[in-house]
């Protein structure tokens, strides 16, 4: 008896060790409750590089339609870099062609305080890019979603190499690219856009879930 204790009692003690290592919270930047999860280095990467070359206008495709409850599955980046934003006077652009993911998104925005500092736009991403005429400091491209489906798939990876061509007249030489949703099967969002962009003079910085790009000849004395 006193050993079936002690057994579950080490089971549900390594359980809930086993959730506080896999949470990853963007803490103290963000309520340490937020997991970020797989998206958390690279959305920490990507803003301390923003912060480095003094980013002031950010871009992103596909909204946050979950708000902050979406920071595991979604990611919620319209609130991170909508937060960092408020802080490091800049702005960001958020643009989504459904109705209701640019609902949920709004309030979430209200709820946050960011409304003066984020922007989001209903509209096909494509369409809006093309006319988007002000340079893009970070752009990240996480719109036509992915799924296990092969020509959704396709479809998806189509998208965002027409979204990147697109807006690639307005990135400049300390533009950061991110994409969501690459380590997926047949190469997720990113297959397309990031071979197109390597061989235009772009570099991987970080390849896991998401992928992180910078211009080839961008130096930056990395300490870390
Ligand atoms: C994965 S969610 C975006 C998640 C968000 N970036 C975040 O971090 O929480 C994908 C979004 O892309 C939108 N979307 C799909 N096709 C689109 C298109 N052609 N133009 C703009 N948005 C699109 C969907 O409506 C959906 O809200």
């Amino acid at each position: 008896m006193k050993i079936i204790g002690i057994t579950l009692l080490i089971g549900i003690v390594g359980f809930f060790i086993g959730k506080f290592i896999k949470h990853k919270s963007l803490y103290p930047f963000m309520p340490f409750k937020h997991d970020f999860r797989k998206r958390r280095d690279t959305f920490l990467k990507t803003m301390e590089l923003m912060k480095r070359f003094g980013a002031k206008i950010i871009v992103e495709t596909g909204t946050s339609r979950e708000g902050l409850r979406g920071a595991k599955s979604n990611g919620a980046a319209t609130i991170v870099f909508g937060k960092w934003t408020k802080e490091n006077g800049a702005f960001m652009h958020s643009v989504d062609i459904s109705e209701e993911s640019v609902k949920n998104a709004q309030e979430e925005v209200d709820r946050q305080g960011l409304e003066k500092f984020v922007q989001i736009h209903q509209s096909d991403s494509l369409a809006f890019l093309e006319n988007f005429n002000e340079k893009v400091d970070l752009l990240y491209l996480d719109s036509y979603d992915y799924s296990s489906d092969v020509e959704v798939q396709k479809k998806s990876q189509k998208h965002h190499l027409e979204e990147f061509k697109r807006i690639e007249g307005q990135l400049h030489d300390t533009t950061i690219v991110l994409i969501d949703d690459c380590d997926l099967p047949n190469g997720g969002k990113g297959k397309l856009v990031i071979a197109y962009m390597l061989e235009r003079g772009w570099k991987i910085l970080i390849e896991s879930y998401q992928v992180l790009l910078v211009r080839e000849n961008l130096i930056l004395n990395e300490t870390s």
